[in-house]
């Protein structure tokens, strides 16, 4: 059973793009519940590129999934968040120049600091979930640092150029979940997922929740958000039958 975050940043960004009320991340966060969405994702960036502290402020009110908040490091983020208390953070890098998030967080360079901010949340009993590369020191840092779960960064694995290198990706994602839950975290992934190259994430990498935004909303143009949300909840459900058919249970 694998869970779907729908990160709906993207609907926030064309309303940015012209500076007015439309469209709402508010409303899109009740489509893609009505969807079948288990979680609802907005990242806050300190330039408020997209998702505006009103948006956060509102979804907190109105969303009854849990809602998971993408966050930097950053002291002014780091408040606004324990203001708003969503039902757990996820910590992500940031940098003004980025046209999206790229790679994972560095939890080794940003122990100190990454520390002291997942124990102020879990003080509020808010779970942490750090966003890392698929690497062995990243996993080691993250468990003594004491998350409670890993997000995989799945960007290199969807962005391969051929399929050895996503073979070779997707194995790394293998191996790498593999090592997260022998640490004792709970392993999720996202970043890049299609409704084309979720399957194959979801009949190896067995993530707990799966996060995925872009691909989502760009379906929604066409077929509606709730529509884009049950079909990607289809395609994962799909991935898993056809794996328990061929193998069992795993
Ligand atoms: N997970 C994390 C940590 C992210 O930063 C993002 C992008 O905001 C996503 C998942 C979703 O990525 P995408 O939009 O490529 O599906």
């Amino acid at each position: 059973m694998h869970l779907l975050g729908v990160n709906i940043d993207h609907v926030a960004t064309i309303r940015e793009a012209r500076k007015t009320y439309e469209p709402d991340p508010v409303w899109a966060a009740a489509e893609a519940q009505l969807g079948g969405a288990d979680l609802i994702t907005v990242h806050l960036r300190e330039d408020r590129r997209h998702i505006h502290d009103r948006d956060l402020e509102l979804l907190r009110q109105t969303v009854s999934v849990e809602l998971n908040l993408e966050m930097s490091l950053a002291e002014q983020i780091v408040e606004i968040a324990q203001e708003v208390a969503p039902d757990m953070v996820t910590m992500v890098p940031e940098s003004r120049e980025e046209v999206t998030t790229e790679g994972g967080l560095d939890v080794v360079a940003h122990a100190e600091r990454a520390q002291s901010v997942i124990e102020r949340f879990h003080k509020q009993d808010i779970p942490v979930s750090l966003f890392v590369d698929p690497e062995d020191e990243q996993l080691k840092r993250s468990r003594e640092l004491g998350a409670d779960f890993v997000e995989l960064h799945t960007g290199t694995y969807a962005n391969a150029s051929g399929p050895e290198e996503r073979s070779r990706e997707l194995e790394r994602l293998v191996r790498a979940a593999e090592a997260g839950r022998e640490l004792g975290l709970t392993v999720n992934a996202g970043h890049g997922l299609t409704y084309h190259n979720v399957g194959a994430i979801v009949q190896k990498v067995f993530p707990h929740e799966l996060h995925i935004g872009h691909s989502i909303v760009a379906r929604a143009v066409f077929v509606g958000l709730r529509e884009a949300v049950r079909q990607m909840k289809d395609v994962i459900y799909r991935a898993e039958m056809l794996r328990l058919a061929r193998e069992g249970p795993q």
